[in-house]
């Protein structure tokens, strides 16, 4: 991370603190981490969520195959106009992650590879957070992985706990990586593998709603994964 990156980040994080969600950017160790589960060399389409300063923009342009696509999705307009000018081989839309489905060529709904997600969860609203999950369960392809990280200060909070309960619902297997401690603060990322389809977006939409209003007790195995806890 440049000096550069640490200081554009800080500037946003001072004018829209809740959409940026956290003070610097992730380091490179934690990028590496969250790429390291995507299979590169068959991976036809993979779309980054939040990418703000790049540093998992450029771990995964460093993989990508040369027939490959990559479309990063940054709401903020100065990161995507940065972002677009230092990686000119690579496509970004500003909009929001929750216009995913409308982003993609409608061939590319359900045969997403991979996505890599910066998003702050905790600081999102609920019903965002759902609509949000709910594009993603739609457009990965079965077997299809969701790569998102969480800091491990927050690991017990509400937020946290909602996340799980929805990645749990949302995908057919949940695991997480070990802890990240070169980042600040110390992060770790879960790796969710899509499996079939819901039956519906609008019912997956209602299901990640409701989720929002319970708290899960239920994934002490989760928790236990992230040892030394
Ligand atoms: C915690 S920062 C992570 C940035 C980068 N991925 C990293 O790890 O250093 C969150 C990023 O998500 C972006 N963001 C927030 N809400 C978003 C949304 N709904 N859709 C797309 N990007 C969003 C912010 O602008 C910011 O760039």
């Amino acid at each position: 991370m440049t000096l550069k990156d640490s200081r554009a980040f800080l500037a946003e994080f001072g004018r829209s603190p809740r959409a940026i969600g956290a003070i610097a950017p992730s380091s490179r160790y934690l990028a590496e981490a969250m790429i390291q589960p995507v299979d590169f060399k068959t991976a036809g389409l993979i779309v980054e969520f939040g990418p703000g300063t790049g540093v998992m923009t450029d771990a995964i342009r460093r993989k990508l195959s040369p027939q490959a696509r990559y479309i990063g999705v940054e709401l903020n307009p100065r990161f995507c106009a940065a972002l677009s000018s230092r990686f000119p081989g690579l496509v970004f839309v500003n909009r929001g992650a929750e216009d995913i489905e409308a982003i993609l060529d409608p061939g590319d709904v359900g045969a997403v590879d991979a996505i890599i997600c910066g998003l702050p969860w905790a600081s999102l609203p609920v019903s965002l957070q759902a609509a949000i999950m709910a594009a993603i369960v739609r457009v990965l392809r079965p077997g299809g992985i969701f790569v998102t990280f969480a800091y491990l200060q927050g690991v017990m909070l509400p937020a946290a706990q909602s996340l799980r309960r929805r990645l749990k619902t949302g995908f057919a297997r949940v695991e997480t990586t070990k802890i990240i401690w070169r980042n600040l603060p110390p992060a770790f990322a879960y790796v969710c593998y899509a499996g079939d389809k819901p039956s519906g977006y609008k019912s997956e939409v209602e299901r990640q709603m409701a989720l929002g209003e319970k708290i899960m007790h239920d994934d002490r195995d989760i928790l236990r994964a992230l040892s030394p806890l």
